[in-house]
């Protein structure tokens, strides 16, 4: 790779916090800006780091023209807005998920991505987890054979987490379960249905209007022969944390572990096989590798969706990775800006739907 490196700056400091020492290691980035609202927290954390370049303002910090690119960790509400400033003013973005909490904003972002002439990137988590790189790994050689069906589920007790989370609907955080499926076959949803299930206390309710425990959704692949189904549950659904994928292939199978830390399964046919998953660190510049096994907080101050998710599946290098090969090579991310809309689009439609009890809805094709 060229010896480019990229001024980036980290918007968000909670778990976006966990991203600082991958640029700063990363051999085409300087970690040259962070930004949040509070300047105390702001401080702890530049000085922990030693990150010069502080903003408490978003808006301040796009200004400065000396900024290639910003990774976007805010809440998720400001993920929309935040990525069309960005991308307005002439920066490369990556953007936790989802994208985006409408359609409308979705389509914003393709059209602000297109006139920049920017990459955008949504940094979906499970498609870069060593699990899915190890299905990957199946579908490359052969092993799975035809993909005939999968299954996405995340399922997470979100009570007592910062406010906006309070009764958000299931579908509207759906990314981490839908887009395993979906990078898999490398393919964008075309409609969905689905149902609600349950119903979670009023208080919560309250908020966003979305009465249901669970959400649990099949979606239609635009131009395959495919179908997944996927499954959400954000409050008072009794489950251990759970963020999978099945893939059902004409050869093999791969099923995600039910309890977290234990073995996988393969189906060779009816031979079930529980495996060992290998780590994939040797894909990523030397300089990064260590961070697919390390967090980089100790034990005590490790932030939960970190612990709780077993460390993302190493994926946080991975990520950061293809976001900044991406610009260098001058080529589309994987997700590219269409491919993060339609991830996030499909969650989108399909709370859609189960608020219309389960009616079809077909999601916009943005590259039209
Ligand atoms: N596996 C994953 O992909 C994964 C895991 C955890 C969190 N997330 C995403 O990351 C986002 C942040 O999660 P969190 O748990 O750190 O949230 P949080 O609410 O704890 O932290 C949000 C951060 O954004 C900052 N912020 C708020 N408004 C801002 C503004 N206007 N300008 C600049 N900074 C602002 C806050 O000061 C804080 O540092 C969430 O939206 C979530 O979707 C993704």
């Amino acid at each position: 790779m060229s010896q480019k490196k990229l001024n980036i700056a980290i918007v968000g400091l909670g778990f976006g916090a966990e991203f600082i020492p991958i640029y700063q290691n990363h051999p085409n980035t300087n970690m040259y800006a962070i930004c949040q609202r509070t300047k105390e927290k702001l401080d702890q954390i530049g000085d922990q780091y030693k990150v010069g370049k502080r903003f408490t303002s978003f808006e301040d910090l796009i200004k400065d023209p000396d900024l290639d690119a910003v990774h976007i960790n805010s809440p998720i509400h400001l993920h929309a807005p935040q990525s069309v400033a960005a991308l307005k003013a002439g920066k490369h973005v990556a953007c936790t998920v989802p994208a985006a909490t409408t359609v409308e904003d979705c389509r914003a972002i393709v059209n602000a991505a297109n006139a920049a002439k920017k990459n955008y990137m949504m940094m979906e988590t499970a498609i870069y987890t060593r699990e899915f790189l190890y299905v990957r790994e199946l579908r490359d050689t052969g092993q799975l054979g035809r993909i005939q069906f999968m299954r996405g589920s995340h399922q997470q007790e979100m009570a007592g987490w910062p406010g906006y989370w309070e009764g958000l609907p299931p579908m509207h955080y759906a990314t981490h379960a839908v887009s395993p499926c979906l990078a898999l076959v490398r393919g964008e949803a075309e409609h969905v249905a689905c149902f609600g299930s349950g119903r979670i206390e009023d208080k919560l309710i309250a908020k966003y209007g979305s009465p249901f425990a669970v959400e649990s959704a099949l979606f239609k692949v635009r131009n395959q022969q495919l179908a997944f189904e996927v499954t959400r549950s954000l409050f008072e659904t009794a489950r251990q944390y759970i963020e999978s994928v099945d893939v059902y292939g004409s050869k093999t199978a791969f099923e995600w572990t039910l309890i977290e830390n234990e073995q996988c399964i393969v189906h060779h046919g009816e031979t079930p096989e529980k495996v060992t998953i290998p780590d994939y660190a040797h894909l990523l510049p030397k300089e990064i590798q260590r961070f697919t096994t390390k967090g980089v907080y100790d034990e005590e101050h490790a932030h939960l969706s970190f612990t709780q998710g077993g460390g993302h599946g190493g994926s946080h290098p991975h990520l950061v990775n293809e976001f900044v090969s991406s610009i260098i090579e001058r080529r589309p991310s994987f997700p590219d800006v269409y491919q993060s809309v339609n991830w996030t689009c499909a969650g989108i439609c399909a709370h859609e739907s189960a608020m219309q009890g389960g009616q079809i809805v077909p999601l916009p094709d943005f590259r039209r």
